[in-house]
C-alpha cells in the first residue's frame, strides 16, 4: 500500500505504540519485576497456608478478579475490524468535511458489527437488528457513523428507548429468552406502541437474519445535515451498500447454524480478512434540499420513515475496505466507544427526536462502561489529531498535561489552548433558525404508523412475504398471552389483511376483523431530480 498523505498509517502507527508481544519474553509483575515462579504460591511450610506476603500471587489474582467490565447495555455482542475509506469525488458542493474531499486520501476506519438484544456470549445468527458502527479517524478528529442494518427504527422519541429495550431484552423475572422478539414483553410493547409497525416488518423479514456481515447494508437511520464552506445545509441520509450484495439466511439455516456455530458471523468476517478477501462497502447518501423539507407526506424528522429511493435516489460517494483484524478483541472491539455526536466540520444534526436523545445517551453509558471520563485516551478511541483542552484528572488519566494553567481565559500562561476560528477548522454548529413553544408532541404525520409498513410489505416478492408470515408465526408462537397475540394480529391488519389472516391461521387464532382504513396513504409528490442534489461529474 502506498503511503503519501494517508492517515491510514497514522492510526496503525499510533496503535503500534501500545501493542505488546509477550512471545519469548520473561514474565514480570506489573511493576516490571522478573519472577521465578508462576505456578506455586508462597506457603508457610510445605503443608501450610498461603502467605499474604506473596505479592505476585495477590497481583495475579486481583487482576484476574477485575478482568470484566460491563457489557454494552444494548449491542453487547459485536465484532470489529480495521480498514480505510476513500471518497470517489470531492463533495465540496455539499460538505466541507475534509475526509470527503480528496479521492487520494485514505481515512482509517474501525467498524464494529453487532446484534442488539443478546448478551455478549449470545449467538450470531439470531433474528435481530444488526449494528453497523464506523469510526472514521479523520484529519479533523473522529467522526462516528453509528448505524444499523435496517433503515428505520422502532420508536420516534428517545424518551421511549429505555421502555423499548426493557421490553426487547430477556424478561427480568427469569432472564429469558436471549432471542430478541420471541417473547411476551416484546410483542406487548409492539401491540401498545404501534409506531413499531414499519420496523417490525423489516425485523421479521430476511433482513434480520443476514448471511454475513460482508453482505449487509448499513443505514445512519436519522436525517443528518451536510454543511458546505458557504454555510449552506442539505438534509442527508447515510447508507452503506455491501459490494458483495445483500444476502440473508433462511430461518431454518439460521437456527441450525446458531446451534452448530454461534460465532458464525464473526468467524466469517475474521476468516475473510485473514484470507485477503476484504469486505467492501460503498457509502451512499440521499440528499434533500432544505427548502424541500415539507415536500413529502412524511416528516423527514421521523425515524420510523425512510426516504424511498425511487423518490430520493442514493448517490454512491466512496468506498470502505476492511483489511485488518484486531490484535485483541477486548482492547479494540470491546473498548471502542462510538457516539452519533462525534462529528466533524461539515456534518451536523437534525431535530429528529430520537437522534437528539442519542446525543446524550452514548457518553453517559460509556462513562460507566469504560470507567470514567478518560476513555477517549484508550488507544482505539484516540483521534489521530492531537487533543488539546483544559480538561484534566479523573480515573485512568494517561495524558501528562504540562504547565500551571488549565482554564480559559487566562493571562498567566500561554499553555492554555485557544478555540480555533471556523476558518481555522473550528467546528461551528449550523445556525438553524428555531422558534416555537415548548411542546411534547411532533407533527401529525408522526401518527401515521402504517403507510411505509405497507409499502415495505408490497415491495416483497411472494417468497419474501411467505418468510415474513412464517417469522410472525414463529415469534408470536412463543408468546404465552393469547390476548397479546390477537392484539398484534389485529394491529397488522392495518398493514395487510392477507398477512394478518395468514398469521392468525398459523397461530390457531380467529380470523382478524376487516382491516381498518390505513391511515394516510403514501403518495410521493415530487420527481427525484427535484428532491435531490446531484454530485457533479
Ligand atoms: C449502542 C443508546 C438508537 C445504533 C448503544 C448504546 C447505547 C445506545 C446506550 C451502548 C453504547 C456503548 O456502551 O458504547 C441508544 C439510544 C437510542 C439508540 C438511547 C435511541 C434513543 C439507536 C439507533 C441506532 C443505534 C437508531 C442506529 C441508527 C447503535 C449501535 C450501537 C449502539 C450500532 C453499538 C455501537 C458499538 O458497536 O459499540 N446505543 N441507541 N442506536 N447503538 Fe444505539
Amino acid at each position: 500500500m502506498e503511503k503519501g498523505r494517508n492517515s491510514e498509517f497514522s492510526k496503525d502507527k499510533q496503535l503500534d505504540e501500545f501493542r505488546v508481544d509477550n512471545a519469548g519474553e520473561k514474565t514480570t509483575t506489573n511493576q516490571g519485576l522478573r519472577i521465578s515462579e508462576d505456578e506455586h504460591s508462597l506457603k508457610a511450610g510445605e503443608r501450610g497456608p498461603t502467605l499474604m506476603e506473596d505479592f505476585h500471587f495477590r497481583e495475579k489474582m486481583t487482576h484476574f478478579d477485575h478482568e470484566r467490565i460491563p457489557e454494552r447495555v444494548v449491542h453487547a455482542r459485536g465484532f470489529g475490524a480495521h480498514g480505510h475509506f476513500q471518497v470517489y469525488k470531492p463533495m465540496a458542493h455539499l460538505t466541507k468535511a475534509r475526509f470527503l474531499q480528496d479521492p487520494s486520501v485514505r481515512t482509517p476506519v474501525f467498524v464494529r458489527f453487532s446484534t442488539v438484544a443478546g448478551s455478549r456470549g449470545s449467538g450470531d445468527t439470531v433474528r435481530d437488528v444488526r449494528g453497523f458502527a464506523t469510526k472514521f479517524y479523520t484529519e479533523e478528529g473522529n467522526y462516528d457513523l453509528v448505524g444499523n442494518n435496517i433503515p428505520v427504527f422502532f420508536i420516534q422519541d428517545a424518551m421511549k428507548f429505555p421502555d423499548l429495550i426493557h421490553a426487547v431484552k430477556p424478561e427480568p423475572h427469569n432472564e429469558m429468552p436471549q432471542a430478541a422478539s420471541a417473547h411476551d414483553t416484546f410483542w406487548d410493547f409492539v401491540a401498545n406502541n404501534t409506531e413499531t409497525a414499519h420496523m417490525i416488518m423489516w425485523h421479521l423479514s430476511d433482513r434480520a437474519i443476514p448471511r454475513s456481515y460482508r453482505m449487509m447494508e448499513g443505514f445512519g437511520v436519522h436525517t443528518f445535515r451536510l454543511v458546505n464552506e458557504q454555510g449552506e445545509a442539505h438534509f442527508v441520509k447515510f447508507h452503506w451498500k455491501p459490494v458483495l450484495g445483500v444476502h440473508s439466511l433462511v430461518w431454518d439455516e439460521a437456527q441450525k447454524i446458531a446451534g452448530k456455530d454461534p460465532d458464525f458471523h464473526r468467524r466469517d468476517l475474521y476468516e475473510a480478512i485473514e484470507m485477503g478477501k476484504y469486505p467492501e462497502y460503498e457509502l451512499g447518501i440521499q440528499v434533500i434540499k432544505e427548502e424541500n423539507e415539507f415536500n413529502f407526506d412524511f416528516d423527514i424528522l421521523d425515524p420510523t420513515k425512510l426516504w424511498p429511493e425511487e423518490i430520493v435516489p442514493v448517490q454512491l460517494i466512496g468506498k470502505m475496505i476492511l483489511n485488518k483484524n484486531t490484535d485483541n478483541v477486548f482492547a479494540e472491539t470491546e473498548q471502542a466507544a462510538f457516539h452519533p455526536g462525534h462529528v466533524v466540520p461539515g456534518i451536523d444534526f437534525s431535530n429528529d427526536p430520537l437522534l437528539q436523545g442519542r446525543l446524550f445517551s452514548y457518553t453517559d453509558t460509556q462513562l460507566i462502561r469504560l470507567g470514567g471520563p478518560n476513555f477517549h485516551e484508550i488507544p482505539i478511541n484516540r483521534s489521530i489529531t492531537p487533543v488539546h483542552n483544559n480538561q484534566r484528572d479523573g480515573y485512568h488519566r494517561m495524558t501528562i498535561n504540562k504547565g500551571q494553567v488549565s482554564y480559559h481565559k487566562n493571562s498567566l500562561a500561554g499553555n492554555s489552548p485557544e478555540p480555533a476560528a471556523p476558518e481555522e477548522g473550528g467546528y461551528q454548529h449550523y445556525q438553524e433558525k428555531v422558534e416555537g413553544r415548548k411542546v411534547q408532541r411532533r407533527s401529525d404525520s408522526f401518527k401515521d404508523h402504517y403507510s411505509q409498513a405497507k409499502l415495505f410489505w408490497n415491495s416483497m416478492s411472494k417468497v419474501e412475504k411467505q418468510h415474513i408470515i412464517e417469522a410472525f408465526r414463529f415469534e408470536l408462537g412463543k408468546v404465552k398471552s393469547k390476548d397479546i397475540r390477537a392484539q398484534v394480529v389485529n394491529m397488522f391488519t392495518n398493514v395487510d389483511g392477507y398477512l394478518a389472516e395468514q398469521v392468525a391461521a398459523g397461530l390457531g387464532l380467529e380470523a382478524p376483523p376487516n382491516p381498518d382504513e390505513v391511515s394516510g396513504t403514501f403518495e410521493s409528490p415530487a420527481l427525484s431530480q427535484e428532491n435531490t442534489v446531484k454530485t457533479p461529474d
